[in-house]
């Protein structure tokens, strides 16, 4: 009996062991099953990016392709284009010439002066193309000037805007806060026109057209998906029209020279845009869609140094003459005020501290114009320095430079006989101004 419990507790030991036994084994195998499948999962995932991954380079690669032939076929074109225009210009201007000899040696008879104005007005005609062609082909004329875009596109489309329809809107967004670019005004007017031109002839009836300009920021991202883009900060000329759009294949040949949809059109208006906007660093997009109508970008770089005035001479009403001695102790303060002087025209002479100026002064005083004083010298005190200085050579002019107002130790001293008071910063225009007043013996305080 005693044997039979005990091999039945056993036997019931043994079953729960295996039961535990095979529980365990059981969550093993639904453990590994899991993880298998979340494996499988997971590389199914991968693979599947990766073929994405493989797809998106694909797609890259080739539309890279595409552009890179594009850009081969209008380099040759292009090449070509040049090529004929310069030796047409030749010819067309013998011809010209030759046709104006003949008039003043022909007599005036009414039938020569009728066939040789049709020659003219002919070659005059074949000039303009060419005109065209070399704009396409980057060789035209350059003479780039520093313009705001949107001024001169308002100035611009009153002459443009006669050639349209009475039945076309013109809208316009020209802000005035927007960076200047560098461009040649003649080729701009024919930018302008070409694409306004083909704004209008894209309206049948009634339409619209919007001329804005706005300031972009091209960003990497951008330039990705346009490779003719740069990054960086451009002018963005924007020209919209609701006229009947154009399908792909006109897209993609907009830019050909002599490519044309119209009966009487010759196909070399955007070829010259094309040329132009390139020989200006920027590029064109254009978007359109069939019976929607077209949005034509023109994006230009922003003028790096916006000033107007940049490399060119000072006006004759700043420029000075003269030696001026800067006592200055500000290594920073000393280079901006040497070059300002300089740009005026004056010759500088330069003093870290009291001492070195006042040896300066007893040296070469009669050389010296007017002196600048910075008033916060590390050796001496500003006033120390102006009265020895007038001790040394009484008549010499002194202004004082302070970043401090003139209260204080600085009217202490043009009470004392200093001839005048520049606060820091100051301007070029008041340095200038400042130093005339006081080399000009007028009254001077401030
Ligand atoms: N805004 C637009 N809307 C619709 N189609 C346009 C537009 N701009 C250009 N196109 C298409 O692009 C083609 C080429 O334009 P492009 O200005 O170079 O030549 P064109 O206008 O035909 O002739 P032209 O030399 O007189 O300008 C046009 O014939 C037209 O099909
Ligand atoms: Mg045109």
């Amino acid at each position: 009996m005693a044997e039979e419990i005990l091999s039945l507790e056993e036997k019931c030991a043994a079953l729960k062991r295996m039961l535990r036994e095979s529980k365990e084994e059981t969550d093993y195998y639904k453990r590994i099953a899991e993880e298998t499948g979340k494996r499988r999962v997971r590389d199914i995932h991968e693979l599947s990016r990766l073929i994405s991954v493989q797809k998106t380079a694909q797609e890259e690669r080739a539309k890279l392709e595409v552009k890179l032939r594009d850009a081969k076929k209008m380099e040759a074109i292009a090449t070509l284009a040049g090529g004929i225009a310069h030796e047409f210009n030749n010819a067309l201007f013998t011809l010209f010439g030759s046709i104006e000899l003949m008039q003043m040696d022909l007599p005036d008879q009414d039938i020569v002066k009728k066939y040789t104005e049709t020659m003219k007005k002919s070659t005059h005609r074949m000039a303009n193309l060419t005109d065209k062609l070399l704009a396409y082909a980057q060789g035209g004329k350059y003479q780039a000037k520093i313009i705001p875009l949107s001024d001169y596109v308002e100035e611009t489309l009153p002459f443009l805007t006669p050639m349209m329809g009475q039945s076309i809107r013109i809208e316009t967004d020209l802000p005035r806060h927007i960076p200047n670019i560098m461009a040649d005004l003649t080729q701009m007017q024919l930018v302008l026109s070409a694409v306004l031109t083909n704004a209008s002839e894209a309206i049948e009836g009634e339409g619209r057209i919007r001329v804005s300009v706005k300031e972009d920021n091209i960003d990497e991202h951008y330039v990705k998906e346009n490779p003719d883009a740069r990054a960086g900060r451009f002018v963005c000329l924007k020209v919209e029209d609701d006229g009947k759009g154009m399908d792909i294949e006109t897209q993609q040949r907009i830019f050909e020279p002599f490519f044309t949809t119209k009966f009487q059109g010759r196909g070399l208006g955007m070829a010259a845009v094309y040329g132009i906007i390139r020989n200006h660093d920027g590029w064109i997009t254009v978007d359109s869609r069939l019976g929607k109508g077209t949005t034509v970008r023109i994006y230009i770089p922003v003028v790096q140094h916006q000033s107007r005035k940049s490399g060119s001479p000072i006006s004759e009403a700043l420029a000075g003459r003269g030696t001026i001695l800067v006592i200055e102790d500000e290594e920073s303060v000393m280079d901006v005020a040497r070059q300002m002087l300089q740009k005026l025209g004056y010759h500088v002479l330069e003093s870290t501290t009291g001492r070195e100026a006042i040896n300066v002064i007893e040296s070469s005083a009669s050389d010296i114009s007017a002196v600048l004083l910075d008033i916060g010298l590390p050796d001496m005190e500003g006033s120390n320095v102006f009265s020895i200085i007038t001790k040394v050579h009484p008549e010499m002019k002194v202004i004082v430079c302070s970043g401090y107002s003139i209260e204080g130790p600085v009217q202490k001293i043009l009470d004392a006989g200093a001839h005048g008071f520049l606060q820091k910063p100051f301007s070029f225009t008041t340095l200038s101004e400042k130093l005339k007043e006081v080399l000009e013996d007028k009254q001077a305080f401030n």
